[in-house]
């Protein structure tokens, strides 16, 4: 298929586009490099532009004769989307609906959307399936969730076939090397404790050590990133029109901060100094998937495990330590 990646030149974005490749497709990347770096996206045909540009996109689509979009483009700091929603609502909200209008409009009719388990905001229980209600607590989570609706809407009235991949904890980076995390600034765990691994920071902070679960930290699904770009060409490659796949991506297993950081003061070889501070707002203590209808739908799971992922990780981080340094190309496409 040919296949446009939106946010082709993000995190996990840039891994989805190299797998898909390896898998005989041909890759779009569109990107407009607000949080994306030039070279995650490689040797790969680039269009710059933001999804807000509607002709753009289209003619974009209509030029490469796109039959199926994967859509990252977003931004994805909860934190932020407390304090500035209207970039949110914007970037995630208006954006999106762009592009789906956009893909009206070239005739396409199948999307691999990329949303998040911040959807489900304060589970109920653990492992989360599917069917678990929905109640975000962020503007992030909603702006996700919105979109959800948006396909579901669509998929009815205009025979869109969607798939809405509601990931976990993304981690880890390329077995290779090449591509990794490198985000501006760093809030994600595993980056900041492997960044005092490498002398760039004195010390990693806990955010809270007093929830209920076995050592008071909290606990998440960390899946690898490589892991998570397997699922969404399963899913493309299963998508009809029409067709509406709601799945969780994560391992089903669980790991406290603590367990995270322990396992990385192995794999680097560093005592890792730590600091207990105050809860962050809005972290649920544990967010764990149920993994078995992605299993059941596209007889996929994931591989990999935490020390692989934080294996790859400190690889990248040590081979990159100012990721992909490139600053200056941000500040020129902001310029230019
Ligand atoms: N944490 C710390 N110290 C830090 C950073 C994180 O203790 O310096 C803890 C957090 O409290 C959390 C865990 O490490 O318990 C993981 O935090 P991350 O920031 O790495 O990831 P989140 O679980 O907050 O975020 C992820 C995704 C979001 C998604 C969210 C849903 O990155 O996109 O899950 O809750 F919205």
């Amino acid at each position: 298929m040919r296949v446009l990646v939106t946010g082709g030149a993000g995190y996990v974005g840039s891994h989805a586009a190299k797998q898909l490749v390896k898998s005989g497709h041909d890759v779009v990347i569109l990107d407009n490099l607000a949080e994306g770096h030039r070279q995650a996206a490689g040797n790969l045909p680039f269009v710059s532009a933001d999804l807000l540009d509607r002709p753009r996109v289209v003619a974009a689509m209509q030029e490469h004769k796109i039959e199926a979009v994967m859509h990252f483009a977003a931004f994805a700091y909860v934190g932020v989307s407390v304090t500035d929603p209207a970039i949110y609502y914007r970037n995630n909200i208006v954006g999106s609906l762009s592009l789906l209008d956009a893909m009206r409009e070239a005739a396409v009719n199948r999307i691999v959307f990329s949303s998040t388990c911040a959807t489900y905001g304060i589970p109920n229980h653990v492992p989360i399936t599917e069917d678990h209600p929905q109640h975000p607590i962020s503007p992030y989570g909603f702006t996700k969730l919105a979109i959800e609706h948006a396909l579901a809407d669509y998929s009815h009235a205009y025979g869109l076939g969607y798939a809405a991949l509601r990931y976990f904890n993304a981690s880890g980076a390329a077995a290779d090397g090449t591509i990794g995390e490198d985000h501006d600034p760093e809030t994600h765990l595993i980056p900041l404790v492997l960044q005092v691994a490498l002398g760039q920071r004195e010390s990693v902070d806990i955010f809270g050590t007093d929830y209920p679960t076995p050592d008071g930290t909290c606990i998440r699904d960390y899946i690898h990133v490589d892991d998570l770009a397997t699922a969404h060409v399963a899913a493309l490659e299963k998508l009809k029109p029409g067709m509406a796949l709601k799945l969780n991506l994560g391992t089903g297993h669980g790991a406290s901060v603590q367990e995270v950081i322990s396992l990385c003061r192995e794999i680097a070889g560093h005592p890792i100094p730590i600091r207990t501070v105050a809860r962050r707002e809005g972290d649920p203590p544990a967010l764990v998937a149920d993994a078995s209808a992605a299993k059941r739908e596209l007889n996929w799971q994931a591989k990999r495990t935490l020390r692989e992922i934080i294996q790859s990780a400190w690889k990248w981080h040590r081979s990159n330590p100012r990721g992909f340094g490139d600053s200056q190309n941000r500040v020129c496409d902001a310029n230019c």
